[in-house]
């Protein structure tokens, strides 16, 4: 049985993902440390949970170890435009330092495959809706730009 890992799995986008990969008989661990999500989210289900805090890389090496995920669907982030400009450190802690423990882990744990959640903050105005990839990019918040330092 393949294994993933879904952190920010107990948010909205998250435990929609967690319900799918259930459906396809995948091993499902969540880490979330609910500071937006909900633990009614995915309590319910066939989920292994983790409450920990992403930025926490001896906490998330702890869960590598254990569960040695084949893949991991990163969304736990700071996903708020205002509460980046607010607190910009928080912001960037979240969505780019968190981001760098996660793929460090990924490398040593040998994990098969990442998958990021960008933003259409990322293209501050954007040249047409929908956006395209290809389109420039021109971040107007701390929040586009942190997630455009993911990419
Ligand atoms: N919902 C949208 O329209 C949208 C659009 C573009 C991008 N995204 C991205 O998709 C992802 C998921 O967004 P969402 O809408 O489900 O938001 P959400 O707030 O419901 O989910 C984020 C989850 O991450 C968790 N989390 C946050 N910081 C954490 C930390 N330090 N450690 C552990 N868990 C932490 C939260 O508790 C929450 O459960 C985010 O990366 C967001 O930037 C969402």
């Amino acid at each position: 049985m393949k294994k993933v890992l879904i952190t920010g799995g107990a948010g909205f986008i998250g435990s929609h993902v967690a319900d799918r990969f259930l459906l396809n008989n995948y091993k499902v661990t969540a880490a979330d440390n609910l500071v937006t999500g909900n633990i009614d989210n995915i309590n319910r289900k066939n989920i292994n949970f983790f409450n920990i805090d992403i930025r926490d890389k001896e906490k998330l090496e702890e869960l590598f170890k254990s569960e040695r995920p084949d893949y991991v669907i990163h969304l736990a982030a700071q996903v708020s435009v205002s509460s980046s400009v607010e607190n910009v450190l928080y912001d960037a802690e979240e969505n780019i330092t968190a981001l760098i423990n996660i793929l460090e882990l990924c490398r040593k744990y040998n994990t098969e495959k990442i998958v990021f959640s960008s933003t259409a903050a990322v293209y501050g105005i954007p040249e047409e809706v929908p956006s395209r990839e290809t389109n420039k990019t021109a971040p107007l918040s701390p929040y586009g730009l942190s997630k455009l330092t993911g990419e």
